[in-house]
């Protein structure tokens, strides 16, 4: 059984990432420092899989413990990396926070990485590193825009350590995955997202709002020039995120990649609008929407949706829960967290 290390593997994505790996027969050690998690989530994964990952309490900043750590575990044979933090506001506020937490700990890791026997790695990154794109749907061949925040910097530079680590570094193996918008939560109601004081994403703020946390959910621009005048995305079930990763792994392990670096796409590769978004919420939940049209939000882009064939055609992967899926499931998860 092929060891597996999870970072930040009690988080919204890392969480889901584990089960599926647990339900492939992998044997999962989860790092995590707990600053934007709970050990609670470690039942919810036991609850499906039946199996209780390794966990160990760890802060990736430390280096010597991250030295140690490799040390002790020394059979490891791939490492999925999504310990980082993720608010882009926060980000501009206190960009050395970012550059730190998010870059210092992925050399850390490159270099725990680069003393196993087997060299895997996946690093999470994101479909920021496009910007505005001019062209939809996004192809992993869109240019690099300059990132519009300390946040989404770390994701570019982050693939760059990577890219660079690996032009010298023949055994070691990466892939980054480019999320779009993960979404939902695990069908069985056991794991989901657990956002931190008042959501900035949109499908928490609109479940939050179901359930009466929030009054009124503001929908940032109605002047866009998009069909109904929203932006889009392109919204992920995290299951599907999830399992995008578990492939992606298996693909280093077989050594069956094309490159020592590779990135893709992980989207549906359908755009949708907030005001599609809320429409889906509506139907799901059988409940009106209290929203209203508010000022578009500083940083925003237009739309943003992947092209998945690369995904595809080379991992065999593919999306296949829908929008609604997504959202019941977002619905499902944030009524048993209310207790209702
Ligand atoms: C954001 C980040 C992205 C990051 C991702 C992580 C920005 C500019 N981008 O993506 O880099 O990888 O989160 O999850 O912050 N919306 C509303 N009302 C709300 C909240 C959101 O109308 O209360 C709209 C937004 O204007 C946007 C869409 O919903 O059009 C999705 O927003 P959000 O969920 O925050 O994701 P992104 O901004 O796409």
């Amino acid at each position: 059984m092929k060891k597996i290390l999870v970072t930040g593997g009690l988080g919204f994505i890392g969480s889901h990432t584990v089960v599926e790996l647990q339900n492939e027969g992998f044997e999962v050690v989860i790092i995590d420092d707990l600053s934007n998690s709970s050990k609670t989530v470690l039942d919810g994964i036991f609850d499906i899989t039946n199996k209780q990952p390794i966990f160990e309490k760890l802060d990736l900043k430390e280096k010597s413990s991250v030295e140690k750590f490799f040390k002790k575990h020394n059979s490891i044979s791939g490492v999925i990396h999504f310990a980082a933090s993720k608010a882009v506001g926060e980000s501009v506020e206190n960009p050395l926070l970012y550059y730190e937490n998010n870059l210092n700990t992925l050399i850390y890791m490159l270099k725990g990485v680069l003393g196993l026997q087997e060299s895997n790695f996946i690093f999470s990154s994101s479909c920021t590193v496009y910007g505005q794109a001019d062209v939809m749907p996004i192809t992993e061949n869109a240019p690099v825009k300059p990132a519009e925040s300390p946040y989404g910097n770390t994701k570019q530079i982050g693939e760059e350590i990577i890219a660079d680590t690996c032009k010298v570094n023949q055994n070691l193996n990466a892939i980054a995955l480019r999320y779009f918008n993960p979404i939902g939560a695990h069908p069985s109601g056991k794991i989901g997202e657990l956002p931190i004081g008042i959501p900035r994403n949109l499908v928490p703020y609109i479940t939050q709002t179901g359930v009466g946390l929030r009054d009124c959910l503001s929908v940032f621009g109605n002047d866009y020039p998009t069909p109904d005048g929203t932006c889009i995305r392109d919204y992920i079930h995290v299951v599907d995120l999830a399992k995008a990763h578990v492939i992606a792994l298996q693909r280093l392990l077989d050594d069956k990649n094309d490159s020592n670096f590779e990135t893709f796409n992980i989207g549906t590769g359908v755009g949708s609008s907030v005001i599609e978004v809320i429409n889906a919420f509506e139907n799901v939940s059988n409940q009106s929407l209290n929203y209203r049209f508010a000022p578009r939000r500083e940083g925003d882009i237009i739309s943003a949706y992947a092209n998945i064939t690369k995904a595809n055609k080379i991992l065999g992967w593919k999306a296949k829960s829908s929008l609604d899926d997504a959202i019941r499931s977002a619905w499902k998860w944030e009524q048993k967290i209310r207790n209702l």
